[in-house]
C-alpha cells in the first residue's frame, strides 16, 4: 500500500514583483481570475484531488490570504439578510474545514525551494504535494488529481506535473532530461533550472504542481542557492535523483501563467469564456475587438 497523499503546501512568499504596483499591498495569490483569487483555484483543485490539509507558506503582507480562508461572519450576515444565499453558500463551500489549514512565515524571500523547506514540521514523514497558485490549469479533472492516479499506478514515488514549451524558453523553466517516455509520462532522467536554449536537454518544462517523498526536506536543508541567488526546488529534486525516481506527466488541460501579465490576462479570458454565465457576452466583446483590430 502507498502512503496517501494527505498534505499539500501553497508556497504564498514570493514578492511578485512583475505585477507591481498591484502587488505592492497585495499578494499576487490574491489577483482574481474573472471572480475568484488564484489561490481559491488552487485549494480548490488540491481539495478535488484529495486533499485533506492545507499548508501556506507567507510571508509579509499575506494576512489577506489567511483573511480570505476564515469566516467573516459581518459580511454572511449581511448576506443573509438581504437573501443572497446562493452567494453565501458559495462562499462558505469555499472555505477548508476548521482546523486543516495552517500558516508559517517564510520571513525572508530565498526562493521556491526555502519556501518549501519551511513546511516541513507540519508535513512530517508523508508524501506531500507542492501547488504555485500562479500556474493556473484550466482541465476537466484537476491537474493534481491526475498526478495523484499516475502516482497510484506508479506505486508511488514523485510526480511533476510537465508540459512542452516553446524551445526559446527554457531558461524561464525547470527542464526534463526525459528517459523512458510513453507519451503521457515520462521518466525523469535529470532537472535543470532555467537553462539557456542552447544548453537545455529538452523542451520538456515543470510546470507548478509537484507530488514529494518528505526526503526532499532533508536535501533542502544542506542546498545551497542556485539560479537567482535562490534556495531553487529544482535543485534539491536533481539530488534526489541520485537515489529515487521522478516521472513527469503530460498532464491534459491548457496551462497560464498568472505571475506573468499576459499570461494573467490570457487566464482571465479563458476562464470567462468557459464560464455559461459569461461566454456569450465575453465572446461578442472579443469578435469587437477584433474586427476593430
Ligand atoms: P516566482 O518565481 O513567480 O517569484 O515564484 P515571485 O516572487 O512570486 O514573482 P516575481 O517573479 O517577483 O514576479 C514562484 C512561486 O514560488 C513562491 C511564489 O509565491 C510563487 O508561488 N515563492 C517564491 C515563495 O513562496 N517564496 C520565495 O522565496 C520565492
Amino acid at each position: 500500500m502507498i502512503k496517501k497523499v494527505r498534505k499539500a503546501v501553497f508556497p504564498v512568499g514570493g514578492l511578485g514583483t512583475r505585477f507591481l504596483p498591484a502587488t505592492k499591498a497585495m499578494p499576487k495569490e490574491m489577483l482574481p481570475i474573472v471572480d475568484r483569487p488564484l489561490i481559491q483555484y488552487a485549494v480548490d483543485e488540491a481539495r478535488e484531488a484529495g486533499i485533506e490539509e492545507f499548508i501556506f507558506v507567507t510571508g509579509r503582507g499575506k494576512v489577506i490570504i489567511e483573511d480570505h480562508f476564515d469566516r467573516s461572519y459581518e459580511l454572511e450576515s449581511v448576506l443573509n439578510e438581504r437573501g443572497k444565499t446562493d452567494v453565501l453558500e458559495e462562499l462558505q463551500n469555499g472555505l477548508p474545514k476548521t482546523g486543516s489549514v495552517a500558516y508559517i512565515r517564510q520571513q525572508e524571500p530565498q526562493g521556491l525551494g526555502h519556501a518549501v523547506w519551511c513546511a516541513k514540521r507540519y508535513i512530517g514523514n508523508e508524501p506531500f504535494a507542492v501547488i504555485l497558485a500562479d500556474d493556473l490549469i484550466l482541465s476537466e479533472k484537476p491537474c493534481l488529481a491526475q498526478m495523484m492516479e499516475t502516482r497510484e499506478q506508479m506505486d508511488g514515488g514523485n510526480i511533476l506535473a510537465a508540459m512542452e514549451v516553446p524551445h526559446a524558453h527554457t531558461s524561464r523553466y525547470g527542464i526534463i532530461s526525459p528517459g523512458y517516455d510513453d507519451g503521457k509520462k515520462v521518466e525523469v532522467k535529470a532537472l535543470v533550472e532555467k537553462p539557456d536554449p542552447s544548453k537545455a536537454p529538452s523542451n520538456l518544462a515543470v510546470i507548478g504542481r509537484y507530488i514529494l517523498e518528505p526526503t526532499v526536506f532533508n536535501i533542502l536543508e544542506n542546498q545551497a542557492r542556485g539560479a537567482g541567488n535562490e534556495i531553487q526546488l529544482t535543485d534539491a529534486m536533481s539530488d534526489m535523483l541520485k537515489s529515487t525516481s521522478f516521472y513527469g506527466l503530460r498532464f491534459d488541460g491548457t496551462r497560464f501563467d498568472c505571475g506573468d501579465k499576459i499570461g494573467f490576462l490570457h487566464a482571465n479570458l479563458a476562464f470567462a469564456l468557459n464560464r455559461s454565465d459569461l461566454s456569450h457576452e465575453m465572446e461578442d466583446i472579443i469578435r469587437k475587438m477584433a474586427a476593430d483590430l
